[in-house]
């Protein structure tokens, strides 16, 4: 599974931690950035992220922002994507067993780093179940089409 990860000025050193996780999961990930501590726009890298799993290109994604809410909205505006604001690990695991989400999104300014990061592992770990959940998964893409 290829990763694609990217936060703002608020995420930048939550985004370093995870990437930490991903290598040492030995999961391949594209970092979108930022690069820095130096304020950008949450939507610009929250855009190329989302787009990244939309078309294909990388298999899901990880955003981080202060509270999660700008990056999740910049997200679930590509067509494809399933972003999921998640700060507890029932959320997360349930945001794929039912949801399908293919982006994970938390706010660096809401949870701890160890939560967050055993957030990103459970996420990573959990499997869409169908069944029901994949009826109401395709009603989410039908009206993407509207
Ligand atoms: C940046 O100050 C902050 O607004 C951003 O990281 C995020 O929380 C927006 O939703």
């Amino acid at each position: 599974m290829k990763i694609a990860i990217g936060s703002d000025h608020a995420g930048y050193a939550l985004k370093e931690k995870i990437k930490e996780l991903l290598t040492d999961l030995d999961l391949g990930f594209t970092d979108f950035g930022t690069m820095s501590l130096d304020a950008v726009d949450y939507t610009d890298i929250g855009a190329r992220v989302a787009e990244s799993v939309a078309s294909g290109e990388l298999e899901r994604g990880i955003l981080i922002c202060g509270t999660g809410i700008g990056m999740s909205i910049t997200a679930n505006k590509i067509k494809g994507v399933r972003a999921a604001l998640c700060h507890d690990l029932f959320s997360c695991r349930l945001s794929r067993e039912h949801n399908d989400a293919n982006v994970l999104v938390m706010g660096e300014r809401v949870i701890g780093h160890g939560l967050a990061l055993e957030i990103v592992h459970t996420w990573l770990l959990s499997e869409f179940i169908g069944g029901r959940h994949a009826r109401r998964v395709q009603k989410i893409k039908d009206l993407e089409d509207k």
